[in-house]
């Protein structure tokens, strides 16, 4: 059997057929462990003889693992070689196509696969973003609650809305915690990817107040006061409201005019001696990853 451990030669990250851009994921699919049994289901209501093909080559012999019963196929010993996709014929007519799939089990490829994924949230209010970096990966899907985390039916799956610039995966993912409340339980994501004929699967477990970072600030008016200027720093748009809630601290950084050094200052005072400043937020209260720099902004006065 061809293992997966070829991976661990880094061969998930890169890109190989993921360059192909987004794929849904197939809508029938059985994922099976190594050397498991499956049923394969003919979904079609009308009694009678079927076909199977695999492939697309009929199945006529048999192979020792593979049998028929009725309208059904059963596989046992699941291997690579039986991985694929199976229809099920009447005549010239597909009654029905389904994927067979093996489950990725090696620990190690599991946590580099969950080593790819970010969730970041600009706020505390409706949603939050994940990215899946550029990888080997052709059809990704994510998932909130624990209908999702044993894969069950109920599970909402979401599709990727996007491909970023750099040909990751980018999912806008809704959740009905309340901004107000104290979080108590940990959001459980899941996420499900597909590279060849192999399915990974992780479910991560966070508070949304750890995922946390809000955009870059806005900088307002720079007041010339005696000895000082005094920076008004604008909360982002996307932040949570009311703002007197949701507390946001700001850094600000400048660089000396006399000597170009920069400095960091944690309260709105700068010296009036600087040639240009940036600056950046974050939760005040659970201290959350800093926002990105501001531009630069040009001091003159
Ligand atoms: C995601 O894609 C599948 C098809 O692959 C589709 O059946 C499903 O409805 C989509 N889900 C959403 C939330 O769009
Ligand atoms: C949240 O949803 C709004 C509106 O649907 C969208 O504009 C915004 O980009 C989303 N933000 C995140 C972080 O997903
Ligand atoms: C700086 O400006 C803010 C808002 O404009 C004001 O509330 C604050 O009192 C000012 N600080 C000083 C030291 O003047």
């Amino acid at each position: 059997m061809m293992t997966l451990s070829l991976w661990k030669f880094g061969l998930l990250l890169i890109s190989l057929i993921g360059a192909n851009g987004l794929m849904p994921f197939p809508e029938n699919f059985v994922v099976a462990k190594l050397n498991d049994a499956v049923t394969l289901t003919c979904r079609t209501n009308i009694d009678g003889a079927v076909t199977w093909k695999f492939d697309g080559e009929v199945l006529v012999d048999f192979k020792y693992n593979i049998k028929q019963d009725g309208q059904n196929l059963h596989v046992t010993d699941v291997d690579t070689p039986w991985l694929g996709e199976y229809s099920c014929w009447r005549g010239g007519e597909m009654l029905s196509l389904t994927h067979l799939l093996l489950e990725a089990e090696d620990e190690e490829e599991l946590a580099q696969f969950d080593s790819l994924i970010t969730c970041l949230a600009k706020s505390y209010h409706c949603n939050f973003s994940c990215t899946l970096k550029e990888s080997a990966f052709t059809a990704v899907r994510v998932g909130l609650g624990h209908d999702c985390t044993d894969g069950g039916k109920l599970c909402h799956w979401i599709n990727s809305s996007d491909q970023n610039q750099d040909g990751g995966f980018q999912f806008e993912v809704s959740h009905s915690l309340s901004p107000y409340a104290e979080e108590s339980t940990k959001l459980e994501l899941t996420a499900e990817a597909i590279v060849d004929l192999y399915v990974f699967r992780t479910t991560r477990r966070f508070y949304l107040r750890d995922i946390v970072q809000p955009d870059s600030p806005q900088i307002g008016t720079c007041q010339e006061l005696e000895q000082d200027l005094n920076v008004t720093i604008e909360p982002p748009s996307s932040w949570s409201m009311p703002h007197s809630f949701f507390g946001l601290e700001h850094e600000i950084e400048y660089v000396l005019k006399d000597d170009g050094k920069p400095a960091r200052s944690l309260s709105s005072l700068v010296p009036k001696s600087i040639s240009k400043l940036r600056v950046r937020s974050r939760d005040s209260l659970v201290l959350s990853t800093w926002s990105e720099w501001t531009p630069w902004k040009n001091v003159t006065n």
